[in-house]
Protein backbone atom coordinates (compact mmCIF):
# COMPACT_ATOMS: atom_id res chain seq x y z
CA UNK A 1 0.00 0.00 0.00
CA UNK A 2 1.03 3.49 -0.76
CA UNK A 3 0.01 6.63 1.22
CA UNK A 4 0.44 9.74 0.71
CA UNK A 5 1.11 13.21 2.87
CA UNK A 6 1.53 16.74 1.76
CA UNK A 7 2.90 15.39 -1.79
CA UNK A 8 5.67 12.88 -0.21
CA UNK A 9 4.61 9.18 -0.20
CA UNK A 10 6.07 5.65 1.58
CA UNK A 11 5.29 2.34 1.55
CA UNK A 12 3.29 0.66 4.63
CA UNK A 13 6.01 -1.50 5.67
CA UNK A 14 7.77 0.95 7.41
CA UNK A 15 8.09 1.34 11.22
CA UNK A 16 9.08 4.07 13.60
CA UNK A 17 9.92 3.89 17.46
CA UNK A 18 8.66 7.29 18.80
CA UNK A 19 10.00 7.95 21.76
CA UNK A 20 8.54 10.71 23.71
CA UNK A 21 10.05 12.62 26.24
CA UNK A 22 9.11 15.19 29.30
CA UNK A 23 7.68 18.28 27.62
CA UNK A 24 4.42 20.56 27.30
CA UNK A 25 5.59 20.00 23.22
CA UNK A 26 4.36 16.43 24.23
CA UNK A 27 0.96 16.57 22.88
CA UNK A 28 2.05 17.61 19.88
CA UNK A 29 3.35 13.86 19.30
CA UNK A 30 -0.64 13.20 18.74
CA UNK A 31 -0.54 14.91 15.45
CA UNK A 32 2.51 13.47 14.88
CA UNK A 33 1.53 10.06 14.89
CA UNK A 34 -1.59 10.59 13.28
CA UNK A 35 0.37 11.83 10.01
CA UNK A 36 2.67 9.02 10.44
CA UNK A 37 -0.47 6.76 10.26
CA UNK A 38 -1.68 8.23 7.53
CA UNK A 39 1.33 7.80 5.52
CA UNK A 40 1.10 4.18 6.66
CA UNK A 41 4.46 3.80 8.88
CA UNK A 42 3.78 2.04 11.45
CA UNK A 43 4.59 3.40 15.02
CA UNK A 44 5.72 1.98 18.15
CA UNK A 45 5.87 4.14 21.19
CA UNK A 46 8.04 4.55 24.22
CA UNK A 47 7.36 7.54 27.17
CA UNK A 48 9.59 8.69 29.50
CA UNK A 49 7.93 9.14 33.32
CA UNK A 50 7.89 12.89 32.69
CA UNK A 51 6.02 12.52 29.05
CA UNK A 52 3.31 11.00 30.94
CA UNK A 53 2.98 14.19 32.86
CA UNK A 54 1.82 15.84 29.53
CA UNK A 55 0.87 12.90 27.51
CA UNK A 56 -0.88 9.66 28.29
CA UNK A 57 -0.17 6.33 27.22
CA UNK A 58 -3.45 5.64 26.54
CA UNK A 59 -3.73 8.27 24.34
CA UNK A 60 -1.05 7.57 22.77
CA UNK A 61 -1.75 3.87 22.72
CA UNK A 62 -5.38 5.02 21.10
CA UNK A 63 -4.21 6.07 18.16
CA UNK A 64 -1.44 3.59 17.31
CA UNK A 65 -3.19 1.01 17.93
CA UNK A 66 -1.23 -0.74 20.18
CA UNK A 67 -0.03 -0.55 24.02
CA UNK A 68 2.60 2.03 24.98
CA UNK A 69 6.25 1.12 26.74
CA UNK A 70 7.08 3.33 29.55
CA UNK A 71 8.75 0.69 32.17
CA UNK A 72 12.06 -0.66 31.92
CA UNK A 73 11.67 -3.27 34.47
CA UNK A 74 8.09 -4.48 33.80
CA UNK A 75 8.15 -8.23 33.80
CA UNK A 76 5.33 -8.69 31.36
CA UNK A 77 6.50 -6.20 28.76
CA UNK A 78 9.90 -7.62 28.27
CA UNK A 79 8.51 -11.06 28.29
CA UNK A 80 6.44 -9.77 25.27
CA UNK A 81 8.85 -7.63 23.89
CA UNK A 82 12.33 -6.95 25.54
CA UNK A 83 14.08 -3.42 25.87
CA UNK A 84 16.66 -4.88 22.97
CA UNK A 85 14.01 -5.61 20.52
CA UNK A 86 12.15 -2.73 20.70
CA UNK A 87 14.92 -0.90 19.92
CA UNK A 88 16.04 -2.63 16.63
CA UNK A 89 12.53 -3.63 15.20
CA UNK A 90 11.79 -0.75 13.67
CA UNK A 91 13.51 1.49 10.72
CA UNK A 92 13.94 4.64 12.03
CA UNK A 93 14.18 5.92 16.25
CA UNK A 94 12.46 9.24 16.71
CA UNK A 95 12.82 11.63 19.91
CA UNK A 96 10.08 14.14 20.11
CA UNK A 97 10.07 16.19 21.97
CA UNK A 98 13.76 15.85 22.79
CA UNK A 99 14.38 17.42 26.19
CA UNK A 100 17.42 18.82 27.76
CA UNK A 101 17.67 16.24 29.89
CA UNK A 102 16.94 13.64 27.11
CA UNK A 103 19.46 15.24 25.21
CA UNK A 104 22.86 15.32 27.86
CA UNK A 105 21.57 11.53 28.45
CA UNK A 106 21.65 10.50 24.74
CA UNK A 107 24.97 12.45 24.96
CA UNK A 108 26.69 10.83 27.42
CA UNK A 109 25.01 6.81 27.07
CA UNK A 110 23.26 7.30 30.08
CA UNK A 111 20.58 4.02 30.17
CA UNK A 112 18.54 4.87 33.62
CA UNK A 113 14.79 4.54 32.30
CA UNK A 114 13.27 2.64 29.36
CA UNK A 115 13.69 5.65 26.95
CA UNK A 116 17.12 5.98 27.49
CA UNK A 117 18.45 2.27 27.34
CA UNK A 118 16.25 1.87 24.22
CA UNK A 119 18.40 4.56 22.82
CA UNK A 120 21.48 3.03 23.32
CA UNK A 121 20.79 -0.52 22.27
CA UNK A 122 19.37 0.20 18.97
CA UNK A 123 21.74 -0.02 16.06
CA UNK A 124 19.15 1.93 13.77
CA UNK A 125 19.58 5.82 12.69
CA UNK A 126 17.75 8.18 15.54
CA UNK A 127 16.27 11.35 14.55
CA UNK A 128 15.90 13.96 17.28
CA UNK A 129 13.32 16.69 17.63
CA UNK A 130 14.13 19.29 19.85
CA UNK A 131 12.22 21.41 22.26
CA UNK A 132 13.06 23.29 25.30
CA UNK A 133 13.18 26.68 26.98
CA UNK A 134 15.17 29.08 24.86
CA UNK A 135 17.48 29.56 27.51
CA UNK A 136 17.93 25.75 28.29
CA UNK A 137 18.78 25.96 24.27
CA UNK A 138 20.80 28.15 24.34
CA UNK A 139 23.01 27.03 27.35
CA UNK A 140 26.64 25.53 26.79
CA UNK A 141 25.91 22.29 27.91
CA UNK A 142 23.01 21.95 25.91
CA UNK A 143 24.96 23.05 22.60
CA UNK A 144 28.05 20.69 23.33
CA UNK A 145 25.38 18.07 23.73
CA UNK A 146 23.65 19.13 20.04
CA UNK A 147 27.29 18.61 18.89
CA UNK A 148 27.92 15.50 20.54
CA UNK A 149 25.31 13.94 19.21
CA UNK A 150 25.49 15.25 16.00
CA UNK A 151 29.51 13.81 16.16
CA UNK A 152 27.62 10.41 16.76
CA UNK A 153 25.46 10.30 13.63
CA UNK A 154 21.90 11.91 15.39
CA UNK A 155 19.76 13.45 12.87
CA UNK A 156 18.64 16.86 14.47
CA UNK A 157 14.94 18.26 13.49
CA UNK A 158 14.51 21.76 14.47
CA UNK A 159 13.79 23.23 16.89
CA UNK A 160 11.77 25.84 15.45
CA UNK A 161 11.99 29.85 16.67
CA UNK A 162 8.76 31.62 18.28
CA UNK A 163 6.61 31.55 21.64
CA UNK A 164 7.07 29.58 24.09
CA UNK A 165 5.13 27.68 26.40
CA UNK A 166 6.48 29.47 29.27
CA UNK A 167 5.96 33.16 27.96
CA UNK A 168 10.10 33.58 26.17
CA UNK A 169 10.72 33.86 23.06
CA UNK A 170 13.04 32.52 20.69
CA UNK A 171 14.87 29.25 19.25
CA UNK A 172 13.41 25.87 21.10
CA UNK A 173 9.88 25.22 19.85
CA UNK A 174 9.22 21.59 18.90
CA UNK A 175 9.22 21.95 15.13
CA UNK A 176 5.54 21.80 13.35
CA UNK A 177 4.13 17.79 13.31
CA UNK A 178 3.93 17.77 10.07
CA UNK A 179 7.77 19.36 9.33
CA UNK A 180 8.52 16.48 11.39
CA UNK A 181 6.52 13.81 9.54
CA UNK A 182 8.07 15.07 6.43
CA UNK A 183 11.51 14.50 7.53
CA UNK A 184 10.77 11.24 8.64
CA UNK A 185 8.80 10.19 5.41
CA UNK A 186 11.43 11.85 3.66
CA UNK A 187 14.09 9.44 5.39
CA UNK A 188 12.16 5.92 5.32
CA UNK A 189 11.71 6.93 1.27
CA UNK A 190 14.95 6.45 1.08
CA UNK A 191 16.09 3.70 3.12
CA UNK A 192 13.93 1.45 0.87
CA UNK A 193 16.39 1.36 -2.08
CA UNK A 194 19.81 0.28 -1.05
CA UNK A 195 21.86 -1.30 -3.66
CA UNK A 196 25.07 -1.28 -1.71
CA UNK A 197 24.28 -3.01 1.09
CA UNK A 198 26.50 -5.34 2.68
CA UNK A 199 29.63 -3.17 0.93
CA UNK A 200 31.92 -2.12 2.64
CA UNK A 201 33.20 1.58 1.08
CA UNK A 202 36.06 3.74 2.20
CA UNK A 203 36.13 7.11 1.86
CA UNK A 204 39.40 9.80 2.94
CA UNK A 205 38.34 13.23 3.25
CA UNK A 206 39.54 16.68 3.96
CA UNK A 207 42.97 18.39 4.13
CA UNK A 208 46.20 16.70 5.82
CA UNK A 209 47.90 18.64 8.86
CA UNK A 210 51.79 18.45 8.50
CA UNK A 211 53.64 19.71 11.96
CA UNK A 212 56.29 21.75 11.89
CA UNK A 213 56.15 21.84 15.98
CA UNK A 214 53.66 21.45 18.90
CA UNK A 215 51.59 24.49 17.28
CA UNK A 216 51.88 24.79 13.93
CA UNK A 217 51.65 22.83 10.90
CA UNK A 218 51.10 23.34 7.44
CA UNK A 219 47.38 22.65 5.68
CA UNK A 220 45.35 23.25 2.46
CA UNK A 221 42.00 24.77 2.22
CA UNK A 222 40.01 21.77 1.17
CA UNK A 223 37.00 22.21 3.44
CA UNK A 224 36.23 17.99 3.35
CA UNK A 225 32.77 18.49 2.28
CA UNK A 226 32.98 16.28 -1.56
CA UNK A 227 34.82 13.59 0.47
CA UNK A 228 31.95 13.99 3.39
CA UNK A 229 29.07 14.17 0.79
CA UNK A 230 30.33 11.12 -1.12
CA UNK A 231 30.27 9.10 2.43
CA UNK A 232 27.01 10.03 3.41
CA UNK A 233 25.13 9.29 -0.15
CA UNK A 234 27.24 5.88 -0.22
CA UNK A 235 25.62 5.35 3.18
CA UNK A 236 22.77 5.94 1.84
CA UNK A 237 22.72 3.38 -0.86
CA UNK A 238 23.11 0.98 2.28
CA UNK A 239 27.18 0.99 2.16
CA UNK A 240 29.21 0.38 5.35
CA UNK A 241 31.21 3.25 5.17
CA UNK A 242 34.11 4.41 7.30
CA UNK A 243 35.56 7.80 6.76
CA UNK A 244 38.87 8.94 7.11
CA UNK A 245 38.50 12.37 7.88
CA UNK A 246 41.33 15.67 8.01
CA UNK A 247 40.62 18.10 10.27
CA UNK A 248 37.38 19.57 9.28
CA UNK A 249 34.54 21.58 10.98
CA UNK A 250 32.09 18.94 9.60
CA UNK A 251 29.30 16.71 11.41
CA UNK A 252 30.08 12.93 10.76
CA UNK A 253 26.98 12.07 8.59
CA UNK A 254 24.68 9.79 10.06
CA UNK A 255 25.47 6.23 9.59
CA UNK A 256 28.99 6.65 8.75
CA UNK A 257 32.02 5.80 10.85
CA UNK A 258 34.58 8.44 11.03
CA UNK A 259 38.29 7.90 11.98
CA UNK A 260 39.82 11.59 12.53
CA UNK A 261 43.48 11.87 11.75
CA UNK A 262 45.86 14.81 10.92
CA UNK A 263 48.91 14.12 8.85
CA UNK A 264 49.36 11.78 5.89
CA UNK A 265 51.10 9.25 7.57
CA UNK A 266 47.85 8.84 10.18
CA UNK A 267 45.99 8.93 6.97
CA UNK A 268 47.84 6.16 5.42
CA UNK A 269 48.24 4.11 9.02
CA UNK A 270 43.96 4.33 9.39
CA UNK A 271 43.74 3.54 5.98
CA UNK A 272 45.49 0.09 5.83
CA UNK A 273 43.42 -0.82 9.30
CA UNK A 274 40.64 -0.02 7.76
CA UNK A 275 41.19 -2.52 4.93
CA UNK A 276 39.68 -5.09 3.59
CA UNK A 277 37.04 -3.03 1.85
CA UNK A 278 35.37 -3.55 -1.51
CA UNK A 279 35.63 -0.12 -3.02
CA UNK A 280 37.72 2.93 -1.79
CA UNK A 281 37.28 7.07 -2.44
CA UNK A 282 40.32 9.18 -2.04
CA UNK A 283 38.92 12.18 -1.51
CA UNK A 284 41.17 13.48 0.71
CA UNK A 285 43.57 16.52 -0.09
CA UNK A 286 46.95 15.27 1.51
CA UNK A 287 49.94 17.38 1.91
CA UNK A 288 52.35 16.34 -0.61
CA UNK A 289 55.13 16.86 1.63
CA UNK A 290 55.53 16.84 5.40
CA UNK A 291 58.28 18.38 7.19
CA UNK A 292 61.25 15.71 7.90
CA UNK A 293 62.68 17.75 10.84
CA UNK A 294 59.66 18.63 12.58
CA UNK A 295 60.32 19.91 16.22
CA UNK A 296 58.98 18.43 19.70
CA UNK A 297 59.24 21.70 20.88
CA UNK A 298 58.12 24.78 20.13
CA UNK A 299 60.73 26.37 17.44
CA UNK A 300 61.90 29.19 18.76
CA UNK A 301 61.82 32.52 17.24
CA UNK A 302 65.62 33.56 16.67
CA UNK A 303 67.05 37.23 15.37
CA UNK A 304 66.65 37.14 11.76
CA UNK A 305 67.09 33.41 11.87
CA UNK A 306 64.48 31.58 9.39
CA UNK A 307 63.85 28.00 10.84
CA UNK A 308 65.72 25.63 8.69
CA UNK A 309 62.63 23.10 7.68
CA UNK A 310 63.63 20.12 5.16
CA UNK A 311 60.35 18.85 3.95
CA UNK A 312 60.21 15.01 2.37
CA UNK A 313 57.44 13.44 0.14
CA UNK A 314 54.35 12.08 2.01
CA UNK A 315 53.42 8.89 1.36
CA UNK A 316 50.72 8.69 -1.78
CA UNK A 317 47.60 6.44 -0.32
CA UNK A 318 45.74 6.14 -3.78
CA UNK A 319 48.99 4.60 -4.88
CA UNK A 320 49.69 2.92 -2.00
CA UNK A 321 46.05 0.66 -2.05
CA UNK A 322 45.87 0.65 -6.08
CA UNK A 323 48.85 -1.23 -6.31
CA UNK A 324 48.43 -3.31 -3.67
CA UNK A 325 49.39 -6.69 -4.65
CA UNK A 326 47.10 -8.50 -2.23
CA UNK A 327 43.62 -6.81 -0.69
CA UNK A 328 43.44 -4.39 -3.24
CA UNK A 329 40.08 -3.20 -3.05
CA UNK A 330 37.69 -3.73 -6.55
CA UNK A 331 37.23 -0.72 -7.31
CA UNK A 332 39.40 2.69 -6.44
CA UNK A 333 38.47 5.92 -7.42
CA UNK A 334 41.11 8.79 -6.85
CA UNK A 335 40.18 12.70 -7.50
CA UNK A 336 42.77 14.85 -9.78
CA UNK A 337 42.26 18.77 -8.74
CA UNK A 338 43.80 20.22 -11.89
CA UNK A 339 43.94 23.96 -12.46
CA UNK A 340 44.65 23.57 -16.16
CA UNK A 341 44.33 20.57 -18.82
CA UNK A 342 41.60 18.79 -16.21
CA UNK A 343 40.92 16.05 -18.59
CA UNK A 344 44.48 15.21 -19.48
CA UNK A 345 46.10 15.45 -16.06
CA UNK A 346 43.18 13.23 -14.78
CA UNK A 347 44.08 10.34 -17.30
CA UNK A 348 47.40 10.70 -16.49
CA UNK A 349 46.82 10.39 -12.93
CA UNK A 350 44.75 7.23 -13.80
CA UNK A 351 47.22 5.43 -15.36
CA UNK A 352 50.38 6.71 -12.49
CA UNK A 353 48.30 5.91 -9.61
CA UNK A 354 46.73 2.57 -11.29
CA UNK A 355 43.23 3.55 -10.08
CA UNK A 356 40.60 2.47 -11.71
CA UNK A 357 38.61 5.78 -12.09
CA UNK A 358 39.80 9.34 -11.61
CA UNK A 359 36.71 12.22 -10.57
CA UNK A 360 38.88 15.15 -12.25
CA UNK A 361 37.90 18.57 -11.36
CA UNK A 362 38.72 22.00 -11.86
CA UNK A 363 39.70 23.85 -8.58
CA UNK A 364 40.78 27.55 -10.45
CA UNK A 365 40.28 29.94 -7.69
CA UNK A 366 37.29 31.45 -10.10
CA UNK A 367 35.29 28.14 -10.08
CA UNK A 368 34.46 28.63 -6.32
CA UNK A 369 35.60 24.75 -6.00
CA UNK A 370 37.92 24.39 -3.24
CA UNK A 371 35.92 25.15 0.00
CA UNK A 372 32.45 26.08 -1.92
CA UNK A 373 29.41 24.09 -2.32
CA UNK A 374 29.47 23.42 -6.09
CA UNK A 375 32.03 21.08 -8.28
CA UNK A 376 32.07 20.54 -12.07
CA UNK A 377 33.60 16.96 -12.80
CA UNK A 378 34.57 14.45 -14.93
CA UNK A 379 34.71 10.86 -14.34
CA UNK A 380 37.27 9.31 -16.28
CA UNK A 381 37.69 5.56 -16.17
CA UNK A 382 39.58 3.29 -18.67
CA UNK A 383 36.56 3.47 -21.31
CA UNK A 384 37.04 6.74 -21.19
CA UNK A 385 35.18 10.61 -20.22
CA UNK A 386 31.88 11.53 -19.19
CA UNK A 387 31.73 15.25 -18.43
CA UNK A 388 28.72 16.10 -15.60
CA UNK A 389 27.43 19.30 -15.61
CA UNK A 390 27.93 21.83 -12.88
CA UNK A 391 25.69 20.16 -9.51
CA UNK A 392 25.86 20.94 -6.37
CA UNK A 393 28.49 18.36 -4.35
CA UNK A 394 25.36 16.88 -2.69
CA UNK A 395 24.74 15.97 -6.09
CA UNK A 396 27.91 15.34 -7.76
CA UNK A 397 27.75 12.55 -4.56
CA UNK A 398 24.76 11.10 -5.42
CA UNK A 399 25.94 10.59 -8.97
CA UNK A 400 28.96 8.86 -8.01
CA UNK A 401 27.17 6.99 -5.39
CA UNK A 402 25.26 5.76 -8.15
CA UNK A 403 27.86 4.93 -10.54
CA UNK A 404 29.11 3.24 -7.93
CA UNK A 405 26.30 1.02 -6.88
CA UNK A 406 26.02 0.17 -10.99
CA UNK A 407 29.38 -1.06 -10.91
CA UNK A 408 28.77 -3.31 -8.53
CA UNK A 409 25.56 -4.54 -9.44
CA UNK A 410 27.16 -4.80 -12.87
CA UNK A 411 29.60 -7.51 -10.97
O1 LIG B 1 48.80 13.57 -6.96
P1 LIG B 1 47.57 14.30 -6.56
O2 LIG B 1 47.64 14.89 -5.19
O3 LIG B 1 47.06 15.26 -7.57
O4 LIG B 1 46.48 13.14 -6.54
C1 LIG B 1 45.20 13.35 -6.08
C2 LIG B 1 44.58 12.05 -5.66
O5 LIG B 1 45.51 11.26 -4.93
C3 LIG B 1 43.43 12.26 -4.72
O6 LIG B 1 42.53 11.20 -4.88
C4 LIG B 1 44.10 12.22 -3.35
O7 LIG B 1 43.18 11.86 -2.32
C5 LIG B 1 45.15 11.15 -3.56
N1 LIG B 1 46.38 11.34 -2.79
C6 LIG B 1 46.69 10.46 -1.78
N2 LIG B 1 47.86 10.60 -1.09
C7 LIG B 1 48.72 11.59 -1.39
C8 LIG B 1 48.42 12.49 -2.43
C9 LIG B 1 47.23 12.34 -3.10
O8 LIG B 1 45.89 9.57 -1.49
N3 LIG B 1 49.84 11.71 -0.72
Amino acid sequence: MLSEIGGLSVTSQKSVLLIIGGGIAAYKCLELIRLLSKAGIKTRAILTKAAEQFVTPLSVAALIGEKVYTDLFSLTDEAEMGHIQLSRSTDLVVVAPATADLMAKMASGLATDLATTALLATDKPVMIAPAMNVRMWGHPATQRNLAQLKKDGVKVIGPDEGDMACGEYGPGRLSEPDAIAAKIIDFLKGTGNKPLTGKKMLVTAGPTHEPIDPVRYIANRSSGKQGYAIAEALAALGADVTLISGPTQLDVPGGVKRIDVESASDMLAATTLALPVDGAIFAAAVADWRVANSSDQKVKKKDGALPDLTLAENPDILATVSQLKSGRPELVVGFAAETQNIIENGSSKLVRKGCDWIVANDVSPDTGTFGGDRNSVHLITNDGVDSWPSQSKAEVSSQLAKQISEYFQGR
